[in-house]
């Protein structure tokens, strides 16, 4: 018996989604743009696995972290190791340093990934439960200069894919040494407050009080903003740290604010810790975040080991990028996906054979070409040529292939030319310079001050 009833469609999953052509070409973009200034900085790409031994993040992230306890997706595989997604890829990139014995070498390692981070947030504009992130770490060296270069590179790249707007935050979260004086003060003021604040912040007052400061509950702010200052009490060590990050950063030109309360909601960090935000894209507003991380290496069972880096939130960047670019259309970053060099139109039986081979030819002078295979009208063929946005339409029939001069359409200027077909890669390459084929600009306009 048959049944004209579908079967239930299945959707992505709740929190993920489907990243679709064009928007893909701004993602292909961003990223061009991030190896290329990566590069010029001497970083080099490194890709870890996506699930990882739970420990692993339980070590560095800390176990009273939000990551940790709310937000990971953790499961028990068949020979019952518990491994997790991983949420983020600072502690995979430590990790595999500290295996393959990268840490041993001394100097300094920059290395850089992209790829999905996985969260169980509640979804929302720009918070996803799969997102993806573009990262860079230095391992290896704890000088102030390292720091600001971290910072310079990421205002470059940020500068390159058009954004303009954007506050850099700020501040050291001091180290082992003076951290647990802070958290005792931290503590003694919240003894008589915490009443009154959110039960997470209850918690978090007993177990990990820094965490206190993560909390985004609004009635708690204020009673947050009275809470003693970390910059306080920096022991000297970190302050001086801390005041040649800003004396490098000066130096560069690079403009940033002071934030006492920024201390991230990861438990790895130690000194420098930083986020830049953006107006431009509403409450989740962190483009990205880092800062340096010294014990992290330890922490998981490696030698000493300091450390740098940071992490942008590719799909706020996207969101970002594409804002900036609708504000100011001059700077629009451009599609990645080249426009469609040509379409080639065959009419014809004895045409297909030679219109593919040209093709192929084409292809492999790396210009973008389509061609169909079902036989269609000249009429209805440049109506396809047009709708893919080609910039030629090349058209074979039977005229063409008894003069061996193919016909090359300019789509835009209309006219017509009669090229043979071992010069039309050239021919398409020479009347397209000027034109966004093959190319697409790169936009630096000038940093707010
Ligand atoms: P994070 O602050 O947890 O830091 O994440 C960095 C960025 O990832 C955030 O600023 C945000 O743009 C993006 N992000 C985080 N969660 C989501 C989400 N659910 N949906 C969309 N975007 C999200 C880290 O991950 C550290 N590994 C940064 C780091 C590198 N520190 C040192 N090195």
């Amino acid at each position: 018996m048959t049944s004209d009833k579908r079967a239930e469609p299945i959707r992505a999953v709740k929190g993920t989604r489907d990243l679709l052509p064009p928007e893909t070409s701004s993602w292909q973009k961003v990223e061009d743009e991030a190896r290329s200034v990566f590069h010029a900085y001497n970083f080099r790409e490194v890709r870890t696995p996506i699930i990882e031994r739970t420990e692993l993040f339980a070590r560095s992230v800390g176990a009273d972290t939000d990551i940790v306890t709310k937000e990971m997706y953790t499961f028990e595989d068949r020979d019952h190791e518990s491994l997790t997604l991983r949420p983020e890829a600072t502690a995979s990139v430590v990790r595999a340093s500290i295996e393959h014995g990268l840490l041993n070498e001394g100097g300094a390692h920059k290395l850089y990934y992209m790829g999905p981070m996985f969260r169980r947030e509640r979804p929302q504009k720009g918070r996803y439960r799969q997102f993806y992130q573009i990262g860079a770490e230095v391992l290896g060296s704890d000088h102030p200069a390292i720091d600001a270069e971290v910072l310079e590179m990421l205002l470059l790249f940020l500068e390159r894919v058009g954004l303009r707007s954007f506050t850099l935050l700020l501040n050291s979260v001091g180290d082992s040494k003076c951290r647990p004086e802070y958290v005792k003060a931290l503590r003694r003021a919240l003894e008589s407050v915490k009443s009154t604040m959110c039960p997470d912040c209850q918690r978090r007052a007993e177990t990990n009080p820094l965490r206190v400061l993560d909390c985004k509950v609004e009635a708690d702010q204020p009673i947050i903003a009275k809470l003693p200052s970390i910059l306080d009490h920096l022991c000297p060590e970190c302050r001086q740290h801390f005041d040649r990050v800003l004396a490098e950063l000066k130096q560069r030109g690079i403009p940033y604010e002071i934030t006492p309360r920024l201390v991230r909601g990861l438990d790895y960090y130690t000194r420098t810790t930083f986020e830049i935000t953006s107006g431009a894209l509403g409450a989740q507003n962190a483009l990205l975040g880092g800062g340096r991380y010294d014990g992290l290496s330890e922490m998981i069972g490696g030698p000493p080991a300091p450390g740098i880096g940071f992490s942008i939130g590719e799909d706020r960047l996207v969101l970002a990028v594409e804002e900036a670019a609708r504000g100011k259309e001059a700077s629009t970053p451009g599609s990645n996906d080249a426009a469609l060099a040509a379409y080639v139109a065959w009419l014809g039986d004895a045409a297909l054979g030679p219109a593919s081979e040209l093709a192929r030819q084409l292809r492999r002078e790396g210009l973008s070409v389509e061609i169909g295979y079902e036989p269609t009208k000249l009429k209805k063929s440049m109506g396809i040529a047009s709708k893919l946005g080609a910039r030629f339409a090349i058209i074979i029939g039977d005229g063409e292939l008894a003069s061996g001069r193919y016909q090359v359409k300019d789509m835009t200027a209309g006219q017509q030319e009669e090229v043979e077909p071992a010069r039309i890669a050239s021919y398409l390459k020479n009347r397209s310079q000027d034109s966004a084929i093959q190319h697409y600009e790169t936009v630096t306009p000038d940093l707010d001050p």
